[in-house]
């Protein structure tokens, strides 16, 4: 199988997730659905990046194992085609890990320390002075997943930006050292939706949090965590003035409601004061629902056959495969490691 838009000059696009657990809304409006539109206008892969993962799971291998096939139904069920979308797992490439032991030689320690989101995932995992070596020194391993598919797009979230530049300091190293230009530089390109809160209000769904709605939750799951979405603790009785600002449930309303006139009606009745919460939620709930259902039944239809997805799975890898086989020689003999 060839992706029909194998024209070779067709900008290659990038993306990868770190398969720790099932993908929620955040994901869709970050990036999923992108990478549904995305497939039609550039040659994309999209990478299960489980040893990435590894890098801050060492303590729960399994985990990872177990969601790589969950992640990849998550993109099926969206939308993400496997005729048109190579889907690759990193960790069965083994030329990206030796890619990323070259680019080692071409970052400092101080420069990794250094990168903004490095040091805030740090921060955030606790790992203080005890940091695995492998996590510090990941921006090499995602230069090499992004250089050795010669990427010239890559979609990211805004906290991602700093990787991408570590990413092009690298190719440019490299690229001086070599005397050509071998690797390719890649542009970010950041959704316009931003983040998407999490139902309780925090500025980030999160798993860890337990503030997300899942692809595949169930309608009643997704009723529930409707009912649980952080609105306007002021916004006491229905006559009452109401407040947008945080309002997760008219921020979920902006980001899925086709029917922008009727939210911005809504609004403008619940600023005014007269409107429930109640009347809100359950807008919100009907377009969730609506929105979830056939993502949740593609889901169910694909789990049903594993040794399929697994084959979508092994072909896409095969195929990257190729590819950063060709990239990793080229480099190698840049680097002047070519003997027969
Ligand atoms: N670091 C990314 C994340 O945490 C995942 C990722 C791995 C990635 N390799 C990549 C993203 C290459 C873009 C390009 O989500």
């Amino acid at each position: 199988m060839t992706q029909p838009t194998a024209n070779p000059s067709t900008p290659i696009i990038l993306t990868g997730d770190r398969p720790t657990g099932p993908l929620h809304l955040g994901h869709f409006v970050g990036s999923l659905r992108n990478r549904v539109a995305y497939q039609d206008t550039y040659r994309q892969f999209v990478m299960l990046a489980d040893s990435q993962a590894l890098t801050d799971n060492m303590d729960d291998i399994g985990k990872v194992h177990r969601n790589v096939v969950e992640v990849a139904l998550d993109y099926l069920a969206v939308g993400i085609d496997p005729a048109k979308t190579t889907i690759l797992i990193q960790s069965q490439i083994p030329e990206l890990t030796e890619l990323t032991f070259y680019y080692l030689n071409l970052v400092t320690v101080a420069r990794l320390e250094r990168n903004p989101t490095v040091k805030q995932e740090i921060i955030l995992r606790g790992f203080e002075r005890d940091i695995p070596a492998g996590f510090l020194t990941y921006p090499a391993s995602q230069a090499a997943d992004i250089t050795a598919f010669k990427a010239s797009v890559v979609p990211v979230g805004e906290d991602q930006i700093p990787m991408i530049e570590q990413c092009n300091e690298i190719v440019r190293k490299f690229n001086r050292n070599a005397g050509r230009d071998i690797l390719v530089e890649c542009k970010a390109i950041v959704p316009e939706v931003g983040r998407l809160p999490g139902t309780d209000g925090k500025a980030k769904m999160s798993k860890s949090l337990g503030n997300t709605i899942n692809l595949g939750a169930s309608a009643d799951e997704i009723r529930a965590a409707v009912k649980m979405v952080y609105t306007d603790p002021l916004h006491l009785k229905v006559s009452d003035p109401g407040h947008l600002e945080g309002n997760v449930a008219f921020i979920y309303l902006d980001a899925f409601d086709p029917d922008k006139e009727g939210v911005a009606a809504m609004k403008e009745h619940y600023t005014r004061g007269g409107l429930g919460d109640s009347v809100v939620k359950k807008r919100l709930e009907g377009v969730l629902q609506e929105m979830l259902a056939p993502i949740r039944a593609r889901r169910e239809e694909f789990a049903k056959d594993r040794g399929q997805v697994l084959q979508i799975l092994k072909e896409g890898t095969a195929r990257a495969r190729e590819i950063a086989a060709v990239t990793t020689d080229e480099v190698k003999k840049a680097l002047g490691l070519s003997y027969f």
